[in-house]
């Protein structure tokens, strides 16, 4: 008798499940983007969770918790009900290198988190303020060789996009500069503009847009290649100083989340990065495009995987840490 109640119970249990994942969604989604508004990270949330919102027909919530480089927006998603109305968008810093950066996170980025999409990836640009007194690349390494601990520059904290890239130029140019920490490289962008920092090494979509209005200098561009939205920037490696870095951006959901509903989350993410118009907008801010066999959940948990291991070299290397 009593075994027969437990399994109606759970009969019942698991219909439901089915059956809210077949009704899914019924209400907005919420996207918990873990830096400010304005900056490359957000916009993508924006471009994507618009168009996601066509296909699944609920709209998007952009949830801005930023601070601590990612590490609080990631937690807040990690620790939400894992029903699909919250998804945690992040990139290589805050869901690869931090794991490895921030010794305290109380959630595990590889085992807390369903891999939803991959989503595309960046290169990043080294910038700087109108003013620096530079034109190259090699001027720039020369006066930072000169004045660096003088010279301000933005990151959005420690493990972030901005600051791993800060990290590869520091070891192929041989340079430092001051590492001035933000909620994002959307309000640094601001203070770059107006020359309160100098430099940036920052993802294209953030910088491309200044650099094309002629509000900041762009020296070079990280990826092995130059980018086909800005082929007039060279690559650092032309400049005698060899890098390859790019920020990949990506989609996960709360762990427990039904298998139906990342189902549904990366169909609808497909389709949207298949729309010619999504593709062109991503496109012309410097953006590569993953295939949809790289945006598979199970292709991306791989890749995921191999992006923490490789970060977590790099950085027990640099001994670059946070207690
Ligand atoms: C942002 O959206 O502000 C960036 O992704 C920050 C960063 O990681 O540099």
């Amino acid at each position: 008798m009593l075994r027969r109640t437990v399994l109606a119970g759970l009969t019942t249990g698991l219909a439901a499940g089915r059956a809210s994942a077949q009704a899914y969604p019924s209400k907005p989604i919420s996207i918990v983007v873990p830096f400010a508004a304005g900056g490359p990270t957000d916009l993508m949330a924006r471009i994507v969770g618009e168009r996601m919102a066509k296909e699944l027909g609920q709209q998007f919530i952009i949830d801005n918790t930023t601070g601590a480089a990612g590490t609080i927006a990631v937690g807040k998603a990690a620790r939400a009900a894992p029903d699909g109305y919250t998804v945690s968008i992040g990139h290589v810093g805050t869901h690869a290198a931090n794991g490895t950066i921030y010794k305290n996170l109380n959630y595990n980025l590889l085992t807390d988190l369903e891999p939803i999409v991959r989503l595309p990836q960046n290169p990043l640009l080294v910038v700087s303020s109108e003013q620096v007194p530079a034109k190259t690349l090699k001027e720039l390494v020369d006066h930072l060789k000169a004045n660096g601990d003088k010279v301000p520059g933005g990151t959005a904290g420690l493990g972030s996009a901005s600051h791993l890239g800060a990290l590869a130029f520091f070891g192929a140019t041989g340079t430092k500069f001051q590492l001035v920490p933000y909620r994002g490289t959307g309000p640094a962008m601001q203070d770059l503009v107006a020359n309160q920092i100098q430099v940036m090494i920052d993802q294209s979509a953030n910088s491309l847009p200044q650099v094309r209005a002629g509000k900041i200098k762009a020296f070079a561009v990280t990826s092995k290649a130059r980018n086909a939205a800005a082929p007039e920037i060279p690559t650092a490696a032309e400049a005698g100083y060899p890098m390859d870095v790019s920020i990949w951006h990506g989609l996960w959901a709360p762990k427990g989340t039904p298998p139906e509903i990342i189902a549904r989350l990366n169909a609808a993410a497909i389709a949207t990065l298949q729309d010619p118009d999504i593709r062109r907008r991503m496109e012309d801010l410097g953006q590569d495009l993953p295939t949809a066999a790289e945006m598979a959940p199970a292709a991306f948990a791989a890749f995921h995987k191999q992006e923490y291991a490789r970060w977590e070299k790099i950085l027990v290397a640099a001994n670059v840490k946070v207690e």
